[in-house]
């Protein structure tokens, strides 16, 4: 098993550009229920003073920057990051293993969780053959993890749709953290390959990262509460 049964699975996506709306968000939800991602808008809008300010409200922080650099740099900027007490990071995968072995140097396992990004879902086939990438997304999102997971790395962050597949291909001791997440009913939006909380935990998915459903609702604590109570009957 990898993750505690008791622990927050749901990871709140802070699509912000302030300080202010973010914590405008933040005072209404509960760290018992719910960690926090922070990516490269509101980091670069706000800065390491909201992560330490949300880190001091006891919430756990996925600082979603995806390094990708040469390894001495990536390195360094993981020290910096996991030096301001966030949780779990991220690098690009497509970094090679040189770049994803010295992250891995950088951050003692057991610490702060270090993922990688595969294939960014915004690219298609298209896309790939334009930058000369060979195979399809597809194989490309499992040779990614796979080397993810040879350089030791947490885990990877993937769709629920690949969940299953990486999860049967990639083994139990890996951390599968899954954007797209929409409740049932839920029809409009960009999101295209979309799951339910539920389907994406039973896919295996370890993190659900979910923005809009719950930083746009009227009630967002609710909204919260009733994924958890969606996927509390799925959890390993
Ligand atoms: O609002 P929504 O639930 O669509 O937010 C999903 C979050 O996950 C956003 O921060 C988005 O950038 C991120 N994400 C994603 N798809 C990926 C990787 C990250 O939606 N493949």
């Amino acid at each position: 098993m990898n993750v505690n049964v008791s622990e927050p699975r749901i990871i709140v996506a802070l699509d912000f550009s302030s300080a202010g709306q973010t914590l405008n968000l933040t005072s209404r939800l509960n760290p018992s229920l719910c960690r926090l991602k922070v990516g490269k808008e509101l980091f670069t809008a706000a800065g390491p003073g909201l992560i330490e300010q949300l880190v001091r409200d006891g919430f756990d922080i996925f600082l979603d920057l995806k390094y990708h650099d040469i390894p001495n740099t990536v390195a360094n900027a993981c020290k910096a990051a996991a030096d301001m007490g966030v949780w779990m990071i991220n690098v690009h995968a497509m970094g090679g293993r040189k770049m994803l072995s010295a992250a891995r140097a950088a951050i003692a396992p057991g610490t702060v969780k270090l993922i990688a990004v595969t294939l960014l879902t915004s690219m298609d086939q298209n896309d790939l053959d334009d930058i000369g990438l060979q195979g399809s997304p597809e194989q490309i999102v499992l040779r990614l993890a796979t080397l993810t997971r040879d350089c030791g790395l947490d885990g990877v962050v993937c769709s629920a749709l690949e969940a299953q597949p990486l999860r049967q291909k990639i083994g139990a001791d890996f951390l599968l953290v899954t954007p797209g997440i929409r409740p049932q009913e839920n029809t409009g939006d960009d999101q295209k390959r979309i799951a339910t909380p539920a389907a994406a935990i039973q896919n295996g998915s370890d993190y659900l990262v979910i923005g809009r459903p719950i930083t746009q609702a009227q009630n967002p604590l609710r909204v919260l509460e009733q994924f958890n109570q969606e996927i509390h009957i799925f959890r390993n």
